[in-house]
């Protein structure tokens, strides 16, 4: 089979389509035949890397790509509770590995695979669990209760806007923090309160939140990485999720969370489940085929993209 892997690390020369056996799903795992699969920030950081840089893996000198999959069960292991011809979605949530789900196929626990509901198709459903789950994990490491208040950051993006929606329909009211061009859809996805980026770029979020929700708001979801500015902007003894780790300190009382998505087959049932009746909205800038992986690693860095770019096998 074909897949797509980083060969040492590096630029997007460092992309290579390569020929390997089709792996066997073990007990408990199933054998998926990828039908999408979606490019993420973390598979440039990989290919590029800067995980291992940052400690989290170790080098190695073929890594393989993709996090994300919707497709078709091929084979399934003994004690895996799914059939050949199921259709799925699933998260492959392992850094260090020699195959990643930008291949033919892929072998993942059941336990990180959820049944694929009528209405939700591959191509919608591979832009959905790493944003998705991200975004559900870091709602719930912030605990808020109905009716407070929560900063997202970045909620133009994947894990941002899955946010705005998911925190909407948990009752909270949500300020957005995104380009003007995307006030509208941060509204429509439940946003009370919309602070434009360009309003405070280089100057004060913090102030500019505060003046929308007095002493601040319970907690900030910080999918833009923006750290210390962000945390500005939450009461004090509030909440803060951090999605890279890190940044910022625990200041004023706040209790911060550092959130690392873990694969959740039940948890992505749920999210497909909302996926596939409006509530959360998947996005999809463009489909690729698989050899143009290179292509989108750098479609993707030039920023700009609204949705995920999704290759398919
Ligand atoms: N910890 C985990 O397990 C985990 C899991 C998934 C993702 N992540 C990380 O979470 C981050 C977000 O991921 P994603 O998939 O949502 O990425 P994404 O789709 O690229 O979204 C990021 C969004 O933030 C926007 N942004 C950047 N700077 C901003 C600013 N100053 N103010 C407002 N918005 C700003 C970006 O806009 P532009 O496109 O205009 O730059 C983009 O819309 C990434 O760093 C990713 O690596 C972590």
């Amino acid at each position: 089979m074909r897949a797509v892997v980083s060969k040492g690390y590096g630029g997007t020369e460092a992309v290579e389509v390569v020929e390997v056996p089709v792996p066997e799903p073990g007990p408990g795992q199933v054998l998926i035949r990828v039908e999408a699969a979606a490019v993420h920030p973390v598979d440039l950081a990989t290919r590029a890397g800067a995980l291992v840089q940052g400690g989290l893996m170790g080098a190695r000198a073929v890594t393989g790509l993709g996090w994300d999959v919707a497709g078709v069960v091929e084979a399934a292991g003994p004690g895996a509770g799914l059939a050949p011809g199921d259709p799925v979605l699933g998260l492959h949530d392992l850094l260090d590995v020699p195959l990643g789900t930008h291949a033919e196929f892929v072998v993942l626990d059941s336990a990180a695979v959820a049944r694929r509901p009528d209405g939700l198709s591959p191509v919608a459903a591979a832009a959905l669990p790493l944003g998705a789950l991200t975004a559900l994990q870091a709602l719930d490491a912030l605990g808020l209760a109905t009716g407070e208040t929560l900063l997202v950051t970045g909620a133009a993006g994947a894990v941002g806007g899955f946010a705005v929606e998911l925190a909407a329909a948990r009752g909270l009211r949500v300020v957005a923090l995104a380009g003007a061009a995307d006030e509208k859809r941060a509204r429509a996805s439940g946003a009370e309160w919309f602070v434009d980026r360009a309003a405070v770029e280089g100057g004060d979020l913090g102030a500019a939140v505060r003046a929308l929700v007095p002493g601040g708001t319970d907690g900030a979801l910080d999918a833009a990485v923006l750290g210390v500015p962000a945390q500005a902007a939450v009461r004090s003894r509030g909440a803060f999720a951090a999605v890279l780790g890190g940044q910022p300190l625990p200041l004023r009382g706040i209790r911060v969370r550092n959130v690392w998505v873990t694969a959740d087959g039940t948890a992505l049932a749920g999210l497909a489940g909302l996926a596939a009746r409006g509530v959360l909205t998947p996005r999809v800038a463009d489909t690729l085929p698989l050899a143009d992986a290179a292509r989108a690693h750098e479609r993707l860095a030039a920023g700009g993209l609204r949705g995920r770019l999704v290759l398919t096998p």
